[in-house]
């Protein structure tokens, strides 16, 4: 097993204002970063933005600015979104910065020696929205952009077009030996079906008709079209072709490096064709995996700028807290598949998992070591009984499991494992009745072994929680009286005692929310005017 993990998002396109959606994406990376570095894992998160192309001059145009003005300001509102929901990320990248501008030419340059790239010219429908051609069949006769539903139009224009026929055996080849290149393999699938079987059209890489975006040396008039500017991100951050390249040394060459892609259903077909042959290209390996997401919906459809259906960020964490959101991200959209937001199954999934669940735990824990033994943890003896036993070994089948489905990929079935474990917990508590221990002084041990068991679970569950809830682990650890450097990985999964330690009660981690009042906050932020996308 690798030691080296690269985590990405997609590079965004700031056309307008960051929604739930693109938070939910980037904390599902950053929570994979997170885990990874708690266990050891040298580990680079990248994130950042896709500045270029028709769409960002347009909208910059209609709001009277310079497109690098128009994107230097919705650039803060994506790092202020980041800060405010504690995205770790190792670097944030633009592709208006100039060492990515470097890379993306001296790529095309290679293309272009290499024969891999060639001038023709373009004729085909466009859908400015999309930023994408697309062909006869898939606009069909009403002539309506398969992806977004909007009219597309006829266009011809010189450009530079990349050889896929020259790797399409290669990228099928690669498939076949790397069954788990995309996740879930039915997105793979779906491309060799969909694009692949019917015949891959070469893809149009420069474009004339625009000037935001990188301009090709050898070709004046020519800018880089946006899905090989955009795709490049990902090694051009680690320094490809630039002077430094020692992140991209060690992250990238590294055979032994798992490098995963984390990304939306709706631009699959572009990681998982056309990055990977551009990858071959340039004779560089490819990622370990594509992790493909669903989407978050809304009652009228995805949820999507252009729709105006988006829910803000910045009120929902102000409001509920920073881990409540990237806990019901997590959890509550399960990977691979789409999920809707509803404000009723908002506030159902914190209340039962965490306020009921974890919150509950926690809180009857300390409360009946204070009662039961004035603050000071006792010390684990052994497994006393087979209630013990059992509760050590689920917190030791959860830890493997826990390891075993975040390496895979299985981020909300990871999660739910360790929930599962504090449900154990709780129904521990209930099997040991440490209320009727307490009566007869002979149960003293039994007492104490039950109390010892519960701190060790929430010491592991919070620690292995702690990838979500960013804060509210440290405030369980507070409570369990532990010193900072005692906080490990190694240490929780160990089931140490932790007897001697007092604890320290504070406030519940997550109070109950009365449904119908936060019901009714949210559908109130849902209902505010929303910001709409220009185009
Ligand atoms: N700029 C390209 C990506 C280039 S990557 C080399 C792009 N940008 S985007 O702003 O449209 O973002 C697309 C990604 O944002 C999706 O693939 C998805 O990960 C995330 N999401 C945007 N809306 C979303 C939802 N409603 N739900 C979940 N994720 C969403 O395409």
């Amino acid at each position: 097993m690798s030691k080296k993990f690269y985590v990405t998002t997609p590079i965004y396109y700031p056309s307008a204002s960051p929604h739930l959606g693109h938070a939910y994406c980037t904390t599902l990376a950053d929570v994979l970063a997170r885990g990874k570095r708690m266990r050891g894992f040298d580990t680079y998160f990248l994130t950042g933005l896709d500045e270029h192309g028709e769409k960002i001059q347009d909208n910059a145009k209609a709001k009277g600015v310079t497109p690098k003005e128009f994107v230097d300001e919705v650039a803060v509102k994506f790092t202020d979104l980041w800060k405010i929901m504690g995205i770790s990320y190792d670097h944030f990248i633009r592709t208006t910065d100039d060492y990515h501008v470097e890379t993306v030419k001296k790529i095309f340059s290679r293309f272009l020696k290499q024969d891999d790239v060639y001038l023709s010219s373009y004729t085909g429908w466009y859908c400015v929205h999309e930023e994408s051609y697309w062909t006869e069949t898939q606009v069909g006769p009403e002539h309506l952009c398969p992806e977004c539903g909007r009219p597309v139009e006829k266009k011809e224009e010189p450009a530079y077009f990349f050889r896929c026929g020259k790797f399409v055996d290669r990228l099928l080849k690669f498939y076949d030996e790397h069954p788990d290149f995309v996740i879930p393999e039915g997105r793979k699938t779906e491309m060799i079906n969909n694009f692949i079987k019917p015949g891959l059209t070469d893809l149009c890489v420069t474009r004339t008709t625009f000037d935001w975006g990188i301009p090709v040396e050898e070709a004046p008039g020519h800018v880089i079209y946006v899905w090989l500017d955009a795709l490049t991100n990902y090694i051009s951050a680690l320094g490809y072709l630039q002077q430094n390249d020692a992140l991209f040394k060690n992250f990238w060459e590294d055979p032994d490096t798992e490098i995963v892609h984390v990304i939306g259903a709706d631009i699959n077909r572009f990681h998982t064709i056309y990055w990977p042959m551009f990858l071959m290209a340039l004779s560089l390996r490819e990622p370990s995996h594509v992790f493909v997401h669903g989407l978050m919906m809304m009652k009228d459809g995805k949820m999507s700028k252009s729709k105006g259906n988006v829910i803000p960020v910045p009120p929902l964490v102000d409001h509920f807290g920073v881990d409540a959101i990237r806990y019901y991200l997590t959890r509550e959209i399960i990977f691979g598949q789409d999920g809707e937001f509803t404000p009723e199954q908002f506030v159902e999934r914190l209340n039962v998992d965490l306020a009921n669940n974890l919150g509950n735990l926690l809180n009857r824990t300390v409360s009946m070591i204070e009662k039961y033994f004035g603050g000071e943890i006792p010390a684990y003896e052994g497994d006393l009984n087979d209630l013990d036993k059992n509760l050590y070994e689920a917190a030791r089948e959860t830890v493997k499991n826990y390891e075993t489905l975040s390496d895979s990929l299985k981020v909300t079935e990871a999660y739910a494992a360790v929930m599962d474990l504090v449900s154990k917990a709780n129904k521990y508590i209930e099997e040991s009745a440490p209320w009727a221990l307490a009566k007869d002084p002979d149960k003293k041990p039994l007492l104490a072994s039950c109390m010892a068991h519960l701190a060790s679970v929430l010491f592991l569950a919070g620690e292995l929680l702690s990838p979500i809830l960013i804060t509210k682990s440290k405030e369980l650890f507070d409570q369990l009286g532990l010193d900072e450097d005692e906080r490990t990985y190694e240490k929780a999964v160990s089931l140490c005692s932790l007897g001697g330690h007092h604890v320290v009660k504070g406030s519940p981690l997550f109070p109950r929310l009365d449904a119908a009042k936060e019901i009714e906050f949210i559908k109130a932020l849902m209902a505010a005017p929303k910001e709409k996308a220009a185009a």
